[in-house]
Formats: C-alpha cells, structure tokens, sequence
C-alpha cells in the first residue's frame, strides 16, 4: 500500500484539487495534523484509507493554538520523515501550507466554541488554545472538502469542541474520534513524548496505570465519581505526579459530573464519563484520559489500557 503522497502547499492548490476530486466523485478522508507523526496518526489514516477512495492528510504547526509561554518554537517538525510515513500509509495528498499561506495578513477572523466548553479543562490553563484549533480545522475543512475527517480521542476535549462546532455551523464533514494508541507499557503516543527524558518517562508510566486501575474498579462494580478519583489520584501521588487537573465530566457536552454520581458498568443508561488528567513531567505536559461508557469502543479501549498498564504490575 504505497500513496504518491503529493505535496500541496498553497491554499489555491487544495482547493482545486478537492473540487476536482469531488467532482469525479471521490469520497475524501482528511486526516488534520501538526506532523512529527507517530503510530497514533498511523491509526488514523490507516481508518481514513479504509474508509475513503482519496485520503489527504494535512502537516501545519498552527501558531494560533499555542500560547506565548508554550512550545511553538520547539515543536518538533520532521516534514521529510512525515511525507515517508505518508505514503507508507497510502496517502493520496499532503496538505502543508506555511504560515503566511494559511493566514494571509490581514488576517481578522477567530471562530469560538462557548466557553463551557472551552475554557475548563485544558482551556483553563492554555488562553485562546481551543479558538485556534477551531480556527485553523473550519479553514482546513473547507480547502479540503473532506467527507470524514479523523481525530485522536486522547484529545478529547478538542474533538469533543470541533464536533459541535461542525454540528452548529452544519459543516458537511463526518467527525470521527479514535482511540487512542499507546505504547507497549501503555503510554498515549504523543509527539510531546520525545521530551521525555528516561527517567520522566517511566514516572509517566503511572498516568495510564492510573487511569487502568479507574477502569477496573469501575468494570468490578458500581463505583461513585469520587471513589475512582481518590483511587486514581493517590496512583499518581505515589508516583510523585500532581495532576495539574483530574476532573469528571459528561462526554458530550463536557459539564462537570458530580463526586456523588454512581457509574454502572452493566447498564447502558448509566452516565457516560470521561475521566481526564493533565499535568507536568519535567518541562514535558501531558494528557490522557478514559472513557466510562457502555459503547463497544470505550469497552475496547479500556479492556486495552487494562491490559497494556496492568499486566506488568500483576507481574512485579
Ligand atoms: O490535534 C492536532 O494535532 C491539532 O490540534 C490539529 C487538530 C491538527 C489542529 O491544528
């Protein structure tokens, strides 16, 4: 599976292309990124190849969802090694604008999504961070065109806001979150793990064990909020890690679920709970989270953090 990984760079070229593909009656996979690719946008476009006759991936570091205190300058940025990966992965189109290209001066328009949802979580701490994933996905989505467009769950939050951005503004798209990839000891593959140092990242370890041991609770029996979050944090705390936030919230709208709410393995009317951490390893933020939910793919998807964290400390 070899794609010709056709490197288009001004908004102009994008655009034609897709009116020409949609003309001929293509179905467009579109999978947005700010390259250094890992397995996790492997999964991805290996979704967006299934599922789609052409499949466009774009590679934008995007310097409107980073804050002046963040990492922009340092991101890690290996276009070569990027467009190699893409054609291993069959894609048809590389999507890679510079920054004077995607936001051609004056440029003076800023999409929001309310801040109930965008200023909790990860939005407490990162300033206009989510106005600018907006931003730059409405334009992206509309240069390609796409049919489906394909984001990873371990950022939940940010594709929790883009799929209600679409819904409210009736964009033509199919929003589809995936599961996150993690790595052998159960680690959410992240183009920020490269800042690891070794010692970082085995403390990091304790973030998916925590949030392992969250799930088995919940599969034994019916737990509150407040029991998986005590279980979860005293995990992390005896790892040294302080979470820079651990909270509980609705999967859809992303309100606050009560400590006192019982969560249910066993019934599908049940709360369905996204569990998500953030914090500090060194210099190094990371997040995960979990998902508590009756739906086959949470199921798969705890079922795999269990195994993945859980098996070694059975083990030691
Ligand atoms: O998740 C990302 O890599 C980015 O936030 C995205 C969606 C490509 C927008 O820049």
């Amino acid at each position: 599976l070899q794609g010709s990984a056709e490197v288009l760079t001004t908004r102009e070229q994008m655009r034609l292309k897709s009116l020409e593909l949609i003309q001929k009656g293509q179905s467009i996979g579109f999978v947005p990124t700010m390259g250094a690719l890992h397995a996790g946008h492997g999964e991805l476009l290996r979704r967006a190849r299934q599922e789609n006759s052409v499949v466009v991936l774009s590679i934008f570091v995007n310097p409107k969802q980073f804050g002046p205190q963040e990492d922009l300058s340092k991101y890690p940025r290996t276009l070569l090694k990027d467009v190699d990966l893409a054609k291993s992965h069959g894609v048809d189109y590389v999507f890679a604008p510079t920054i004077d290209e995607m936001y051609p001066l004056p440029f003076l328009t800023q999409v929001s999504v309310n801040e109930k949802m965008t200023k909790i979580l990860c939005g407490q701490y990162r300033d206009n961070h989510f106005d600018g994933v907006c931003t730059v996905v409405l334009l992206l989505l509309n240069l390609v065109g796409a049919h489906r467009s394909y984001f990873g769950l371990k950022d939940f939050q940010q594709f929790t806001i883009l799929r209600k951005m679409c819904k409210d503004l009736a964009m033509s798209t199919e929003m589809i979150g995936i599961p996150t990839v993690r790595s052998e000891s159960g680690l959410a593959l992240s183009s920020r793990n490269q800042f690891l140092s070794e010692s970082e990242a085995s403390q990091a370890l304790a973030i998916p064990k925590a949030l392992a041991l969250l799930w088995q609770a919940y599969e034994k029996d019916a737990v509150t909020v407040r029991e998986l979050k005590t279980l979860a944090l005293s995990k992390l705390q005896e790892a040294g890690i302080k979470a820079q936030y651990f909270e509980c919230r609705e999967i859809d709208t992303l309100q606050v679920i009560e400590d006192s709410t019982v969560l249910e393995n066993h019934d599908d009317r049940s709360t369905e709970a996204l569990f998500a951490f953030a914090g500090f390893m060194g210099q190094t933020r990371l997040i995960d989270n979990v998902v508590l939910s009756h739906q086959p793919v949470y199921q798969l998807a705890g079922k795999e953090l269990m195994r993945l964290s859980l098996a070694r400390e059975i083990d030691s």
